[in-house]
C-alpha cells in the first residue's frame, strides 16, 4: 500500500476551537478561519470555506460540539443549533448523518458530559473518515489497470477528513504505478478543480493536467482515459450518484466512449432512505456566482442564470461505486441492498 501522497486536513480542533482552511481563498492564500461557535461552522459550510460532503460532515460534527457548550445544558437550544447546522446545504447526506449521530448521542448522556462525549465522538467521525478513505483507495484503485483517469470537482484531502475518496483512489492508484496520467475538470464556475485538486496534487508531487468541462468530450474520444472518478454527494438506494454539476455529462461521455466510470465514497453517503435519484434535494445557489468572477461581472448586463451546483447520475450509467464497506459492481437497488442493507 502507498501511504504517501496525503499532506493536507482542510480541519483541526485546537484550544476548544474548530480552525477551517478557508477553501475559497485556495490556492492564493492558505487563511484558517477560528470558530468558536455553532453559528459559524454553519456558515462557514454556507459559505464554501469547507465543501466536499465528508467535510461539510465532519465540520458540522464539531459544530455540534460548540453547539453544545453554548447550549447551557437546554435541549431545546441544542437542537435548534442541530438544525441550523443542518440547513447550511441541502445535498450532501453527510451533513445531516453526522448531526443525526451527534443527537442520538447527546439525548443518551447526561446535559453536563455533552461537551466532552461530542468532541470525542467527532475525533472519532474525523478519524474513521480518514480510514475509510484510505481502504477505498486500495478497492478502487486496484479496478485501475493502466492508463489516464479523468476526475471532476475536489474529492480530495480537502472534501474530506483527509487523503479524499476519488482523489483518494488516484493518490493511491498513482503511488502503485496503475496510472500513467491525471486529468482534471476546472470544475465551473467554483472552479474546485484548478483552485483545489490541481493545488492537492501539485503539492504531493503527482502531474496533472487541467481541462474545461467542455474538453472532456475530445478527451475521452482520444482513447487515453481508462476510467473516469468521481466523488458524491448523495447515493440513493437505486445507486443514483448526486455528485458535482456536470458528472452526468461525464457519465454520458464515459459511456459513449467505453470509458469506466467509478464512483468512490464513504457509507456515510449512502442514503438508503431515499429511493432514487429523483428524491434527493438539488442545491441551486446564486445566480451571481456565473454572472461574475472573483467580484467582477463577467455577464452582459441584464443576463440572468441557472445555477444548480449538483446532478444526478442514473446508476445505470455507473461500472462501480466504491465505498470502505466494499464495491457495488453495476448497481441497482438489489446490489446496493445486499452491501448496504437499510442503514
Ligand atoms: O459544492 P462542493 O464543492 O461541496 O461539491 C463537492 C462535490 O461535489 C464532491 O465531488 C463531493 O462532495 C464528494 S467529496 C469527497
Amino acid at each position: 500500500m502507498s501511504t504517501g501522497y496525503d499532506q493536507v486536513r482542510p480541519l483541526r480542533w485546537e484550544n476548544d476551537a474548530l480552525l477551517m482552511l478557508d477553501q475559497r481563498l485556495l490556492p492564493a492564500e492558505e487563511r484558517w478561519l477560528e470558530l468558536r461557535d455553532a453559528a459559524g461552522v454553519a456558515e462557514g459550510i454556507r459559505s464554501m470555506a469547507v465543501r466536499g460532503a465528508p467535510a461539510i460532515g465532519i465540520a458540522a460534527a464539531y459544530g455540534a460540539v460548540l453547539a453544545a457548550r453554548e447550549a447551557g445544558g437546554e435541549w431545546a437550544r441544542l437542537t435548534s443549533a442541530l438544525e441550523m447546522l443542518g440547513a447550511a446545504r441541502p445535498t450532501a447526506v453527510n451533513l445531516e448523518w453526522a448531526l443525526q449521530h451527534m443527537r442520538t448521542l447527546a439525548e443518551g448522556v447526561p446535559p453536563g458530559e455533552w461537551g466532552q462525549t461530542l468532541l470525542a465522538e467527532a475525533h472519532a467521525l474525523h478519524e474513521a473518515d480518514v480510514a475509510a478513505n484510505r481502504s477505498m483507495g486500495q478497492f478502487g484503485g486496484a479496478l485501475i489497470e493502466g492508463g489516464a483517469v479523468l476526475t471532476h470537482c475536489n474529492t480530495g484531502s480537502l472534501a474530506t477528513g483527509g487523503y479524499g475518496t476519488a482523489l483518494g483512489v488516484i493518490r493511491s492508484a498513482w503511488g502503485d504505478g496503475r496510472i500513467t496520467k491525471v486529468y482534471a475538470d476546472e470544475t465551473r464556475p467554483w472552479l474546485q478543480g484548478s483552485r483545489l485538486t490541481a493545488w492537492e496534487l501539485v503539492r504531493d508531487g503527482i502531474p496533472v493536467s487541467l481541462l474545461c468541462e467542455g474538453a472532456a468530450a475530445s478527451l475521452l474520444a482520444g482513447g487515453e482515459v481508462s476510467w473516469v472518478v468521481v466523488g458524491a454527494d448523495r447515493i440513493a438506494a437505486n445507486g443514483d450518484v448526486a455528485n458535482k454539476i456536470g458528472t452526468y455529462g461525464l457519465a454520458v461521455l464515459a459511456r459513449h466512449h467505453g470509458v469506466r466510470f467509478m464512483v468512490v465514497a464513504p457509507t456515510s453517503t449512502i442514503d438508503m432512505q431515499t429511493t432514487s435519484g429523483a428524491d434527493i434535494p438539488i442545491e441551486v445557489r446564486a445566480e451571481d456566482e456565473l454572472l461574475s468572477f472573483a467580484g467582477k461581472p463577467v455577464a452582459a448586463e441584464g443576463a440572468g442564470a441557472w445555477n444548480p451546483v449538483f446532478d444526478v447520475t442514473p446508476a445505470g450509467l455507473i461500472d462501480a461505486i466504491v465505498t470502505e464497506a466494499g464495491i457495488v459492481e453495476q448497481p441497482d437497488p438489489a446490489g446496493m441492498h445486499q452491501l448496504f442493507g437499510s442503514r
